[in-house]
């Protein structure tokens, strides 16, 4: 089998879905790989490194001509529908649930199309999740874009000048960016503290060393598969009142809520952000469904009431050398999944295929069903 990977087009991204290193695996492993010129130069991969490893790079239309598999970031847009044909499987995240056209235009050309976000939320899915593992990075990634915006720094440190007093973190949404961003907070020195609807992150909020601020989820929709549902506005009245003494003493903020296929919820208002200190900062990763800060634009640095709102969806891109590399081996991982002696399985009894596979042989499947 031909593994294409194509130059992402979309504007400042600056990843590239397959590695040399892992293009190397996949060499290995019987396939051969198509490049598409300078597909990796924004991460830092030249085309000679992915030649060394025994990859061909070409133009953009002898990729699509070679290859069977198409292996994207981002959803595939226009110019590359026009080169897609029945005999090609496109695999990139598709988020087919707010796509619904690109899945149609997909389907009209009679391919296949497999959509990296659709990945179930089971153990043994872990390794081949691209929401999970570029979600670490942003987590990481925040927190150094807010301490650059910060006027302070985070450890206590004294000096003969004086005893500086550590910074104040506080982090909206315990998942896996949530989790890092705690983490990369403690290890800079900072005092954190975080919140979440799902009270079994406390635990995982505490072990590495911050402080959880429980707010109670008594009569909440419990989540699924690790996903949180939408919260009351009575939840959202009692989190209030629980967080905002932290909000308001907060020299940085990092919102990274979401729920799955809904608007972010908003969780500090304009009210609140007014009552914030003087020069603190807040980075919103949930910024592209709308952000978890009422006054957040998207990929802007706005300063509101003397606070900066970082609304941003560039965390993963601006690390993309590692996070191209996760995001290859997740891949590596789901081909090797998806296939046995270099032929795909089409094993749809499978949950983990079941669930990604969106369109098979121009057929579009609903609900992991073919229609
Ligand atoms: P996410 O990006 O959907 O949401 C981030 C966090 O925001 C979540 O922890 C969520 O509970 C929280 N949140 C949502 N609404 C909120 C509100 N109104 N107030 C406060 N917090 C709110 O979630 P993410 O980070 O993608 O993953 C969540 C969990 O899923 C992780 O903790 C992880 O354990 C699990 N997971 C499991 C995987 C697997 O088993 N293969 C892969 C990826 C994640």
């Amino acid at each position: 089998m031909k593994i294409g990977i194509l130059k992402e087009s979309k504007k400042g991204e600056r990843r590239v879905s397959i590695s040399p290193n892992i293009a190397k695996q996949l060499i290995e492993k019987g396939f051969e790989i198509f490049v598409e010129e300078d597909a990796g130069v924004a991460s830092s991969f030249k085309n000679s490194d992915y030649t060394k490893v025994g990859a061909v790079v070409d133009i953009r239309g002898v990729v699509f001509k070679e290859s069977n598999i198409l292996i994207k970031i981002n959803p595939f847009d226009e110019d590359d529908l026009k080169l897609v044909d029945e005999s090609h499987i496109l695999m990139s995240q598709l988020f087919h649930k707010s796509h619904p056209e690109l899945i149609k235009a997909i389907a009209e050309k009679g391919a296949s199309a497999f959509s990296m976000d659709a990945m179930p939320r089971i153990s043994r899915a872990q390794d081949m999740d691209v929401l999970s593992s570029q979600s670490n990075l942003a987590g990481y990634k925040a927190v150094i874009l807010g301490a650059y915006e910060m006027t302070k720094i985070f450890p206590l440190m004294m000096t003969a000048a004086g005893t500086i007093t550590p910074s104040r973190v506080l982090i909206y949404g315990v998942g896996v960016a949530g989790l890092q961003a705690i983490a990369t907070a403690k290890r800079l020195g900072a005092v954190v503290e975080a919140t979440d609807i799902r009270l079994e992150t406390k635990e995982q909020t505490e072990s590495l060393g911050a402080k959880f601020i429980t707010v109670d989820n008594t009569g909440e929709a419990k989540a699924e598969g690790g996903y949180a549902k939408e919260a009351s506005e009575d939840y959202a009245r009692r989190q209030k009142e629980a967080v905002n003494k932290s909000l308001f003493q907060a020299d940085l903020v990092i919102t990274t809520a979401m729920v799955p296929g809904r608007k972010s919820p908003v969780l500090i208002t304009e009210e609140q952000v007014k009552q914030m200190k003087n020069g603190a900062v807040i980075v919103d990763l949930a910024a592209a469904q709308g952000g978890n800060c009422e006054l957040s634009k998207l990929n802007q640095n706005i300063i509101k009431y003397g606070v900066k709102i970082i609304g941003t969806t560039i965390a993963p891109e601006s690390v993309s050398t590692n996070a191209s590399d996760l995001y290859a081996k997740n891949m590596f991982n789901f081909i090797m999944h998806l296939t046995e002696n270099n032929e795909f399985k089409w094993d749809l009894e499978e949950e983990i295929t079941d669930e990604t596979l969106i369109v098979q042989n121009g057929k579009i499947r609903k609900n992991g069903k073919t229609e």
